[in-house]
């Protein structure tokens, strides 16, 4: 079967005025539909490069990235968005969960902005799934971080995206709600064969992925 992300050689250099900071230096990476990833390395390896590069959020300086045999660097902006809303799941550090609005609406929206309108019964496996039917009408600052965190993955998820990248959704969690979030990622990953792959610097959390990529430097140095 087709590898639902392949890398050729991918390469990243920011340009900060005159100076030019390489981020990734020759990446090439395979990932299998319902493959669950670690990524790890220190800090200013690469990581979250190579996450935006595949999610379309950042090009690639040179090389090739197909994620589910589409070629990003062959599409306009507008097309790569489209692909974006409807293949691909984000979860950033910090959650970006919109304050005004309630946990339901919060997830909600990335139904409405993706077009398809509202999905009841998604909407209600991945709720249950996360444990939030009690905190639907609550607004974030009424939620503890653990569950800011669910509800992030439960908007990132909604869609049925074919993947699901997420940096360090674990981060600023103690240990109890890492181990919540990390179960509700590892659930995700056997009951809906969601693909994922996830940053962390936490050892239990790469504990749970099939697969440990280790980066340095720009370059994965171990698989
Ligand atoms: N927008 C940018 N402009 C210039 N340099 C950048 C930019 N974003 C990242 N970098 C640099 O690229 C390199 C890789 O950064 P990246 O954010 O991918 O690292 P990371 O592995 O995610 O680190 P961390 O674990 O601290 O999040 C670093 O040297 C960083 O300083
Ligand atoms: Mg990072």
């Amino acid at each position: 079967m087709d590898p639902i992300i392949a890398t050729r050689d991918l390469r990243k250099v920011y340009r900060l005025g005159r100076v030019e900071v390489p981020a990734l230096r020759g990446v090439d990476l395979t990932v299998q539909e319902g493959e669950f990833v670690a990524v790890v390395g220190p800090s200013g390896c690469g990581k979250s490069t190579l996450l935006h590069v595949l999610g379309g959020l950042t090009s690639p300086s040179t090389g090739s990235v197909l994620v589910d045999g589409n070629d990003f660097t062959r599409m306009s902006d507008a097309d790569r968005t489209r692909f974006r809303r409807h293949k691909i799941g984000f979860v950033f550090q910090r959650f970006n969960l919109l304050p005004t609005l309630t946990a339901q609406q919060n997830i909600a929206i990335a139904q409405h902005i993706q077009g398809n309108g509202f999905n009841p019964h998604r909407f209600q496996a991945i709720v249950e799934m996360l444990g939030l039917q009690e905190k639907l009408k609550r607004r974030p600052y009424a939620l503890s971080g653990g569950e800011q965190q669910r509800v992030a993955i439960a908007r990132a998820v909604i869609c049925e995206p074919k993947i699901l990248l997420a940096d360090e959704p674990t981060g600023n969690l103690d240990s109890e709600n890492s181990q919540v979030v990390l179960n509700m990622m590892r659930t995700l990953n056997r009951t809906f064969r969601q693909t994922i792959l996830m940053i962390t610097h936490n050892p239990e959390a790469a504990a749970v992925a099939d697969r440990i990529i280790r980066m340095r430097d720009g370059r994965i140095i171990s698989d």
